[in-house]
Order: C-alpha cells, then sequence, then structure tokens
C-alpha cells in the first residue's frame, strides 16, 4: 500500500471515529437509560414508549431539539442540569432511543391515574406534575424527610423549585453522601406555588415518617457467608422521630442454616407472611436518629446459584403511618466495602 493510501485510511478512520462520538453512544445511553443515575424512563416509559411524558423512542430529533426538552422543558417536565446530566449524556441518551422500534400507541402511567374525587393534591402528584412516577402515590420518601426534623413548606418549594443545588446541600446537613441526581428543576412558572402547596398540604395529611436506613453487606466466612446489616436514622438528634417498637427481618432462601446471629433482640427464624418465606428476625425498642444498630449472622446451605438471603424488612409499630405498622425495605447485600446503602420506601 502506498503511504498516501495509508496515511489517508488513518484520516479516514480518525473522522469515522470523531463522527461517531459527535453522534452518541447508543450503548451508553442505554446503560445510563436503564440505570439508577437517570429516571427519564419513569415519565417515557422503559423503553421510550411513553407514558406521563410523550414516547421517545425512535423519534429522531435533532440534537437542539433533544437538547431543548431536556434543559428549558416545553411544559411540565422539570430540567436538567449539564452538572448532572452532560451534553454528551444526551447525545448518547439519544443515540439509544433512535435505535428503539418506533411506537404505535403511548404507553401506560407507571403509577395509574387516582380514581376520579380523589384529593387534589394527590392528582397533581399522580396525574398533574409526574411527582408520583418516581415517588409513589404515598410519597414515602418526602415524608421521611419530613419525619427528619428540619423540613417544613420552604424546604419543600427549595427542593422542588432549585433541586440539583438544594439537594446537594441538604444531604450535608443530615451527613449523607450519596452524589446521584435523578431529580431536575420545576418551573415556578408552570408549577406555581399555590399548586405546590396544595401538594406538599396533601403529603402533610399522610402524616411524616420515621427517616429509618439500612445497609446490609455480606462476605465470605469460613462456615458460609457472613451478613451485617445497619440500622439507622437519619433524622437530626433530639428533632428527627424516634420509631418504636421495630421488627427487623431478612428472608432465607430454602434450606439454608443460620449460625451466630447477633444476640441482642434475637427472636429466631420465623415464618413470614409479609416476605412470604422463612426470616431471621430480631425487635429493637427504638431506632433513634444517629444511633447505628448492627445485626450480623452467617449462613450456610441452600441451593447451589441461589442467593441464600433475599429482600426484608424494618418494620416499625410508632410513630404510624398509612401502612400499619410502618416499613422499609431492605435492599440486596452488597460487598463490604461498597457504597452507603440508603434508606428505603422512598422515591422508587
Ligand atoms: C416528570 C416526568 C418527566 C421526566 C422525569 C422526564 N421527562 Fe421528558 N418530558 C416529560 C413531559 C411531560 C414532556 C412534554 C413536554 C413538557 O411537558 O415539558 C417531555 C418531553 C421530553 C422531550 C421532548 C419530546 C418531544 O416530543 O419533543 C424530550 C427529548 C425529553 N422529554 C427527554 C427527557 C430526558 C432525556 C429525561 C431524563 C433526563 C426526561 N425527559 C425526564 C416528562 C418527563
Ligand atoms: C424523575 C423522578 C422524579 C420526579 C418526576 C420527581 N421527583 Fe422528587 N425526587 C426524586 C428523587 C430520586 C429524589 C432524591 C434525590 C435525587 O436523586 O434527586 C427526589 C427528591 C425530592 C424531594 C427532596 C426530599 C426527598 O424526597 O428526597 C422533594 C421534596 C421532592 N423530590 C418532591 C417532588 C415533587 C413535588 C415532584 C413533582 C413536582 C417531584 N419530586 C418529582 C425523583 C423524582
Amino acid at each position: 500500500m502506498s503511504r498516501v493510501v495509508v496515511v489517508l485510511l488513518f484520516v479516514a478512520a480518525l473522522f469515522h471515529a470523531d463522527t461517531t462520538f459527535a453522534q452518541g453512544n447508543a450503548d451508553a445511553g442505554k446503560a445510563m437509560w436503564n440505570g439508577q443515575q437517570m429516571w427519564c424512563r419513569n415519565c417515557h416509559g422503559e423503553k421510550g414508549e411513553g407514558a406521563f411524558g410523550p414516547d421517545l423512542a425512535a423519534r429522531k430529533l435533532s440534537f437542539d431539539q433533544f437538547k431543548h426538552a431536556v434543559r428549558q422543558p416545553w411544559g411540565v417536565m422539570p430540567a436538567f442540569t449539564p452538572e448532572w446530566i452532560s451534553d454528551q449524556d444526551l447525545q448518547n441518551l439519544m443515540a439509544f432511543l433512535d435505535t428503539q422500534p418506533a411506537v404505535t400507541e403511548p404507553g401506560k402511567l407507571r403509577v395509574a391515574e387516582p380514581p376520579a374525587g380523589s384529593p387534589l393534591g394527590l392528582q397533581l402528584l399522580v396525574t398533574g406534575y409526574g411527582c408520583a412516577q418516581c415517588h409513589g402515590a404515598n410519597m414515602g420518601g418526602t415524608r421521611q424527610d419530613m419525619g427528619s426534623g428540619i423540613s417544613d413548606f420552604e424546604w419543600f418549594k427549595r427542593q422542588v423549585y432549585t433541586h440539583t443545588t438544594e439537594m446537594p446541600a441538604y444531604r450535608k446537613v443530615l451527613g449523607e453522601d450519596n452524589s446521584i441526581l435523578r431529580m431536575g428543576n420545576f418551573s415556578a412558572a408552570r408549577l406555581p406555588e399555590a399548586t405546590l402547596r396544595e401538594m406538599w398540604n396533601y403529603t402533610v395529611s399522610l402524616g411524616p415518617r420515621a427517616y429509618i436506613t439500612s445497609r446490609m453487606t455480606s462476605k465470605p466466612a469460613a462456615n458460609g457467608t457472613e451478613y451485617t446489616l445497619v440500622v439507622d436514622n437519619g433524622g437530626l438528634p433530639g428533632k428527627g422521630l424516634v420509631a418504636e417498637d421495630a421488627t427487623i427481618t431478612i428472608s432465607l432462601a430454602p434450606g439454608v442454616t443460620v449460625a451466630n446471629p447477633s444476640q441482642q433482640g434475637y427472636q429466631g427464624v420465623k415464618a413470614d407472611a409479609g416476605l412470604k418465606a422463612d426470616a431471621v428476625v430480631w425487635r429493637t425498642a427504638k431506632i433513634a436518629p444517629h444511633e447505628p444498630q448492627t445485626f450480623t449472622f452467617t449462613v450456610s446451605g441452600g441451593a447451589a446459584g441461589t442467593a441464600p438471603v433475599g429482600r426484608g424488612e424494618v418494620r416499625w409499630a410508632k410513630p404510624l403511618s398509612e401502612a400499619k405498622p410502618d416499613f422499609i425495605a431492605i435492599g440486596a447485600p452488597a460487598p463490604a466495602g461498597a457504597g452507603r446503602g440508603g434508606r428505603g420506601g422512598g422515591a422508587q
């Protein structure tokens, strides 16, 4: 091959790589669309088929159209800033969505429209502005913040209108190190304060919840796998609601044996109706702000290739919310040393 041809091929390869970059990487976009960092799918459908928001699959918008819709939304969609979702991320998301099959019929709402005659606040949360598409109709996570001891309507307002700066600041106050941000900023012109207050009043009417968090890790042990669960209360000491009369349950796969459970409050292994499985159970009188409690146990046996331990719950009898008793889900165990877990029962 002549030198000139080689150089030309090289230049062509570079040019090609550059064009691919400019058009976005569909694989990276797919990972982001399906991942935990962005929840566009909660409003636009799992595959971009449409739900609360319009279908985006195979829409083939220009990048400028796509970007405008995300940075300065036309209607009620919250705005996402470049610090949290970059132009390159948008290129990637768009590239992925354009590879999805076009939609003939729009998809269904993730959280269904409430029955006619429901309180206005609930209708606004679910169908008016789509909040419940991420938070659930009972705004469980936000009500935990109401129980943390520092939330009021002014706080709520800041969280909704200036979420991308307010949420990191609030996490600092609570001492959390979560760096994911999935909600954008709502426009006060499109979601006026009086409307927001209606949503707030409805959320308050459901009652605040204790801000219980859980984190489970696992590591191999000589005689099986050792699990460590830390249950805590993320509220402000002296101000946050204390959970009382709490039960901790973690489901077990069939045939596993439990050894060395931590003794404080231990109730043994019992059939659990809620988890529909045998569960290892502890009770504790109180879970107070920033007084973490640790529960450990080791399991062995069970079918090969099956997780020996499944989901769990922390349930508490007081203070009550609409769920009796109130509870949070305990997530699947992370390897020891992995990032922090969160509260359950919140945004979902
Ligand atoms: C609260 C629900 C909600 C969330 C979350 C959401 N959207 Fe939207 N989106 C909408 C609605 C509703 C519209 C219609 C225009 C409006 O109301 O702003 C829309 C419009 C769009 C459009 C314009 C479509 C068109 O027909 O021109 C794009 C593009 C878009 N969204 C992308 C995204 C991306 C990317 C994300 C995640 C970063 C996202 N949206 C998150 C509700 C949402
Ligand atoms: C795309 C999903 C999504 C939508 C839509 C959404 N939120 Fe959120 N919201 C979240 C998540 C997730 C958090 C936790 C912080 C984060 O990741 O951004 C949050 C945090 C909040 C907080 C701070 C306290 C808390 O619960 O952590 C408030 C208050 C809040 N949202 C209210 C609203 C209201 C009101 C609306 C509708 C006007 C709304 N949200 C729409 C996902 C969403």
